[in-house]
């Protein structure tokens, strides 16, 4: 449940290559850290500069004590400038912000289809897991093998990758069906590309409890400049991810997807 955001100077601790153009980066943070739900994120932005001007967001990828990492692939001006800070560098983080996944309970079973940097939320979410005692099974697609993060969790994983170098080939939702033949979870959680959100959707989400945690650009990250709107599905309104979400229902939400 979302509560009051605390804006803190956080530093980094260390940074870590994991996968292809993809990096862990763990932060001192003694104020957010302690305090993060799986599912939540944080806004991060630069000390003493506006490049980049806007903050980027990220879930949460674990915590510890009073650290806590974000997993982040190196795509643009933001992830590139993160992944060069040094050891003792600061990063401005605003957080923990967002709704995060539901309360799971003793006995769940859950499944969780994770793809690209949707998988950080691998670590902490099989960690709740653990202190909730129910059961995770994860589901991770990649285009490639290089892509997959090796992470070191006690819930197991699937893996799918496009080309077939590692686990199922296909893509991660083809991976879901077909296990879906065996057996049926509690609840299914989703987090990655829209594409993949919407055809979870489009398959489970009127069979199974689904909750997806959409990837909406956000400005502001705490509802004020109604920049990341999700449409309210049978309805002409708009939920706000950063406030409402990003973890919705998803039978609450419509997807408007460009042709
Ligand atoms: C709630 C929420 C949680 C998020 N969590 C994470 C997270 O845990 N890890 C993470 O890496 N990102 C996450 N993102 C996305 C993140 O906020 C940034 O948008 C992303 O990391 C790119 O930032 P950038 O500054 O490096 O790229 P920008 O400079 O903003 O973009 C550069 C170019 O890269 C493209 N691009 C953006 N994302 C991707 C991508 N994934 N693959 C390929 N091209 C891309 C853009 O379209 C643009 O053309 C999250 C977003 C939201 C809304
Ligand atoms: S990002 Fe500003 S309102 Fe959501």
């Amino acid at each position: 449940m979302a509560g009051k955001s605390i804006l803190e100077t956080a530093v980094i601790v260390n940074t870590r290559v994991v996968a292809e153009r993809t990096y862990i980066s763990t932060i001192r943070s003694p104020q957010i850290a302690p305090i993060v739900e799986a599912g939540q994120f944080v806004m991060a932005s630069f000390q003493n500069t506006l490049d980049p001007l806007l903050p980027r967001a990220f879930s949460v990828c674990d915590v510890m004590d009073d650290t806590l990492s974000l997993l982040y692939v190196a795509v643009g001006r933001g992830t590139k400038k993160i992944s060069g800070l040094l050891p003792g560098e600061k990063l401005i983080l605003n957080g923990p912000l967002g709704t995060g996944f539901p309360r799971m309970e003793r006995g769940q079973n859950i499944w969780i289809a994770v793809g690209g940097s949707g998988a950080a939320i691998v670590p902490i979410l099989s960690r709740s897991a653990v202190r909730a005692g129910s059961r995770l099974r994860f589901f991770y697609g990649a285009r490639s093998k290089s892509q997959l993060v090796p992470f070191e969790i006690s819930s197991d994983i699937a893996y799918s990758t496009d080309d077939g170098t590692a686990g199922f080939h296909g893509n991660v939702v083809g991976n879901l069906k077909q296990e879906l033949k065996q057996a049926e979870p509690d609840m299914l959680f989703g987090c990655g590309p829209t594409p993949m959100l919407v055809s979870m959707q489009k398959e489970f989400g009127d069979k199974i409890p689904t909750y997806l945690s959409v990837e909406t650009p956000m400005a502001c990250g705490m509802g004020f400049c109604q920049g990341c709107p999700v449409k309210k599905r049978g309805d002409a309104s708009y939920y706000l991810a950063c406030k409402d979400g990003p973890v919705f229902r998803s039978t609450d939400i419509e997807f408007e997807v460009k042709p």
